[in-house]
């Protein structure tokens, strides 16, 4: 693909330009509409731009993205897309957004100037803030929270957008049987008024969940094909009697377990992130391309059939997956660099039946063409 772009962008345009109008649209009939999200994470320094990354998630007819900033360029590129944007507020600026004036400048500045071009639908305040013990930073969470939805009140958007925030699983003490669920104790004072919080203004409470994480710790104790969605003879929660024939969905109850241990049944649960690794360190057992493609995949499937998990089998799982692209400048081990559904050059790291299209490049009306690299 790459020296296809260099003899590109010494050659003339007007060929290439005609047979990729039609590929675009010929892409655009063939797939098909499942409503799931993605992850757009861009923690990379090769990755194509915002506006080739629109072709690519309109080819896969991908309906959700989520954010970890409000990166202008991207919410640019999907102008006029049918695709609902979850931002991200950074953790870093939690101790600002307490302030109404700083708060509303923010909306100010990264939702106002493209709402009506771009369906933003929800802002998560802070990822998985809880993980760093800062009690400091956990206290801030929910007072920044209540004042970015505030500003978006006074805006006059709050009804388009959401406010939430996305944790990772591990602020669960207890999560096995699911019905057993419980935060951790220490995180309780949080969580209790997060929740009527989100209670309050009808928002959903994200949870990242990695149930790879869990077999790779554990491979000799958990079932591979029990976590890959695969046939299995999975587990009953003795206290509900419901069966259960994978992780992901136990961690969901458990979840919604421990929401109803604090008195709540009117928080929907959803998974921000959920994925799997397609490369790792030696020690990172079943990362590997044949099980991110059948973990992937298999979720798909399940989304598909709009599952609900045993304890909530009327709501359909709701799933961003994990993620778009490998990012190369991800810290820590090999894993964190291959999530990836995509290589940055559009190829697709495993088949999991989502034919994508990334273009050389865009056309950015019938008269005017432009190289992105
Ligand atoms: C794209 O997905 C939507 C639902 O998300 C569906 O209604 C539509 O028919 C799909 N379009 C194509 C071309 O598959
Ligand atoms: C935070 O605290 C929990 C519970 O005490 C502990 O399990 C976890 O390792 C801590 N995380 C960090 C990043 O220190
Ligand atoms: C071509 O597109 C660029 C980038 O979107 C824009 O700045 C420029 O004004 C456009 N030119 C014409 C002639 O439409």
């Amino acid at each position: 693909m790459s020296s296809f772009r260099s003899a590109m962008a010494t050659s003339s345009f007007f060929f290439p330009l005609l047979l990729l109008f039609l590929t675009v649209s010929d892409l655009f009939v063939q797939t098909r509409g499942l409503n799931f999200g993605i992850n757009y994470g861009q923690i990379a320094n090769n990755l194509p731009s915002p506006s080739r990354v629109a072709v690519l998630i309109k080819s896969l007819n991908v309906s959700r993205i989520k954010l970890y900033d409000a990166d202008p360029n991207v919410l640019s590129a999907f102008s006029n897309s049918d695709v609902e944007f979850i931002i991200g507020l950074g953790s870093e600026n939690l101790q600002n957004m307490r302030d109404p004036s700083k708060a509303q400048s923010w909306i100010q500045q990264h939702v106002q100037p493209y709402i009506s071009q771009t369906k933003i639908t929800c802002i998560t305040v802070g990822n998985e803030v809880f993980s760093y013990n800062d009690t400091q930073l956990s206290a801030n969470l929910l007072p920044a929270m209540q004042s970015v939805y505030n500003a978006l009140v006074t805006l006059g958007l709050a009804q388009q957008v959401t406010v939430t925030t996305a944790h990772s699983f591990s602020i669960l003490a207890t999560s096995f049987p699911p019905s057993s669920g419980a935060f951790r104790q220490d995180l309780i004072p949080y969580i209790q008024p997060l929740l009527n919080f989100h209670a309050q203004i009808k928002s959903p409470f994200l949870i990242n969940a990695y149930p790879f994480f869990a077999y790779k710790d554990n491979p000799n104790q958990i079932s591979l094909n029990y976590v890959l969605f695969q046939p299995n003879s999975g587990s009953t929660d003795p206290m509900t009697n419901l069966h259960y024939d994978n992780m992901l969905f136990a961690q969901i109850d458990a979840v919604y377990a421990a929401i109803k241990a604090l008195g709540h049944t009117d928080v929907e649960v959803r998974i921000s992130e959920t994925g799997w690794p397609s490369k790792g360190d030696p020690d990172e057992v079943g990362a590997t391309p044949q099980n991110a493609e059948i973990y992937n995949s298999n979720l798909l499937k399940r989304i598909e059939q709009k599952q609900g998990t045993p304890a909530k089998p009327s709501v359909p799982i709701n799933i961003y997956f994990f993620a778009l692209f490998n990012e190369n400048m991800k810290t820590g081990p090999i894993s964190e660099r291959n999530y990836g559904l995509y290589y940055p050059d559009g190829n697709p790291v495993y088949n999991i039946g989502l034919e994508g299209y990334l273009p050389e490049m865009v056309i950015e009306s019938r008269s005017n063409v432009s190289i992105h690299t």
